[in-house]
């Protein structure tokens, strides 16, 4: 590991959507590309940090000099962080699927002729940064990531109490913003002091400014 501020220090980053599979060949998934998460993990490498990348099917290739565990599921990202601890910090940037099909078939769905559509049920997949949040192993500095299209800061500020973590990165991804899939992030920092409004940057810069600002935390 490099010498640098968070030499010795253990990040975890989750990092990508989750697939959630209706059959063998189909899932449902997000648009989550898995760029802002794979640039925070190589800011904390950069920074001299041990770090465990947990990354859903991602566009992006994840950073050399890191522990990488692909997952698809929800559920498996869930076991993958959980074997993960302790970490000093955790960062959980993965675009994580709110719901897996309940009735999701072994084998391919097939259209039998009849004029009647399959229909899926859901149920709730955990909440792995609520989840991490409150584990007896807790992480030092937990930091959650909020995609919200309206009242970004008030959303953004609730969700941070509701599930525990200490600090929230806020973007506005409405379309238009080009922000989901794009190469550059406009974010609002929400910790328990205030919300602090960060100038666009390309998704690399973002991380660095938060791997700076986690090294500064942490030592
Ligand atoms: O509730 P929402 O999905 O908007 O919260 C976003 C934050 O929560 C992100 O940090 C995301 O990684 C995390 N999350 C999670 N597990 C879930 C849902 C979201 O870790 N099931």
């Amino acid at each position: 590991f490099s010498d640098g501020p968070l030499k010795g220090r253990h990040a975890l980053v989750t990092s990508g959507p989750t697939h959630e599979p209706i059959d063998p060949v189909r899932y449902i998934a997000n648009r989550s590309s898995g760029t802002q998460g794979t640039a925070i993990a190589a800011a904390l490498r950069d920074l001299g940090a041990r770090v465990t990348f947990v990354t859903g099917p991602a566009d992006t290739s994840p950073p050399a000099g890191i522990d990488v565990v692909q997952v698809e599921t929800a559920q498996q990202m869930l076991n993958a962080v959980t074997a993960a601890l302790p970490a000093d910090v955790a960062v959980m940037a993965a675009a994580v699927a709110d719901w897996r099909v309940e009735n999701a078939g072994d084998r391919k769905m097939k259209k039998d002729g009849s004029a009647t559509a399959p229909a899926l049920t859901f149920a709730e997949n955990p909440d792995i940064l609520a989840t991490v949040s409150k584990a007896a192993t807790r992480p030092k500095l937990v930091v959650g990531f909020a995609a919200e299209t309206d009242d970004v800061i008030a959303n953004a500020t609730a969700k941070r109490l509701r599930k525990g973590c200490d600090w929230i990165v806020a973007n506005d991804v409405s379309p238009g913003t080009g922000i989901m899939g794009g190469t550059e992030n406009a974010v609002t920092l929400i910790t328990d002091t205030g919300a602090e409004d960060w100038p666009r940057l390309t998704k690399t810069e973002t991380a660095r400014r938060l791997a700076d600002r986690i090294a500064r935390h942490l030592t």
